[in-house]
């Protein structure tokens, strides 16, 4: 049997390249040889925005930027969270077993709490236990994730774990993490944070234009270039080096690399490579999302498709759990 892989993404806005580097590159490698669901995570985008704007177009929208990026219906199950409704039932089962403790010492929690105090609630609270639930209803083994997702992650090893253990069984496998070439990858913002995130002075959508991500690079924050030959990277230009890395090939990266040690290094030629290289991962991309947005029949047509498998997947799945528990299964 083919091991199952689950991925998903919060439709809170389009798609950007820490998306694309930290996850969805993954997904569309593995689809090839593994048995795979990758979703929307509707339900999730309303813990931290109640009232979406669209919800329906949101979810058709990172759809479309999933199929542009090369994921394909036919090899893969992709749908929307919100029409598997098996997924809260096993929401509630984690939910009984997980201790608000260790819910209150996740990181992304904390951080959330803090910039939304006035709307610090149940679902942001239990976010890894619907998180667990999306990646356990199909019993996954592989989770494709950027390094931002480690600590849900270990929250649904626990989910699947304390499960087991209650129940005597060994029923849920412990989903691992899934890297690209081995490294959980954490995209760097352009404005020298740490991470590249859904903010526009950060981050580089997937449907962007060439002339945008040349000026968007261009802007990316500096300093006054290297002092001394061989120093250390301050973190703004460490940030500028890992964004090379991730999408530029070993030589350019070396080429520019040298430069920063014999002190040679001019921003402006290292950030004219680098968006040179990320317009030509995303013109090809930017050009199929085009064509997939306005077909908003086949979108339709996906996600009717991969609601049914997914639907199916998961009623296995919770017709066992029911049993496990000791539930009356009809
Ligand atoms: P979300 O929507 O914040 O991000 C989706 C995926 O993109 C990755 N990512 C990054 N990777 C590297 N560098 C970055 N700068 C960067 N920004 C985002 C994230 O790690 C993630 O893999 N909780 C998830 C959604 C989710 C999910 C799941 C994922 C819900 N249920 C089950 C996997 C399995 C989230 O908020 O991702």
């Amino acid at each position: 049997m083919k091991d199952i892989v689950l991925s998903g993404i919060r439709p809170t806005g389009n798609l950007h390249l820490g998306n694309y580097y930290g996850a969805v590159r993954s997904f569309v490698k593995m689809q090839n040889e593994m048995n795979c669901y990758f979703f929307i995570a509707d339900w999730h985008s309303l813990t931290t925005h109640p009232t979406p704007e669209n919800i329906q177009q949101s979810a058709r929208t990172i759809l479309a930027e999933y199929l542009a990026c090369g994921l394909d219906p036919d090899k893969a199950t992709i749908y929307i969270q919100s029409d598997v409704p098996e997924t809260i039932e096993l929401y509630l089962y984690f939910n009984m077993n997980t201790y608000i403790g260790e819910l209150g010492r996740v990181t992304t929690f904390k951080e959330k709490a803090r910039q939304q105090p006035d709307n610090v609630n149940a679902g942001l609270f239990t976010y890894p236990t619907l998180m667990a639930a999306d990646i356990l209803q199909h019993r996954a083994k592989w989770v494709p994730v950027g390094k931002d997702q480690e600590q849900n992650m270990e929250m649904a090893r626990k989910c699947a774990r304390r499960f087991n253990n209650i129940y005597k069984t060994e029923f849920f496998p412990e989903p691992q993490n899934f890297y690209f070439g081995g490294e959980a990858v954490k995209v760097p913002g352009l404005d020298g944070s740490g991470k590249m995130g859904k903010s526009d002075g950060n981050c580089i959508y997937l449907y962007e234009d060439e002339k945008v991500v040349r000026k968007k690079v261009m802007r990316a924050v500096t300093d006054n270039g290297p002092q001394a030959p061989n120093s250390e990277k301050p973190e703004v230009i460490q940030n500028l080096f890992t964004l090379m890395h991730i999408v530029s090939d070993e030589e350019t990266y070396k080429y520019f690399d040298e430069k920063w040690n014999d002190c040679t290094l001019r921003y402006g030629d290292m950030k004219k490579q680098l968006a040179e290289d990320m317009v030509r991962t995303l013109n090809p991309i930017r050009e199929r999302i085009e064509e997939y947005k306005g077909n908003t029949e086949l979108l339709d047509r996906i996600a009717r498709q991969g609601a049914e498998k997914a639907r199916e997947s998961a009623s296995t799945t919770l017709r066992e759990v029911r049993k496990i528990i000791g539930f009356k299964v009809y």
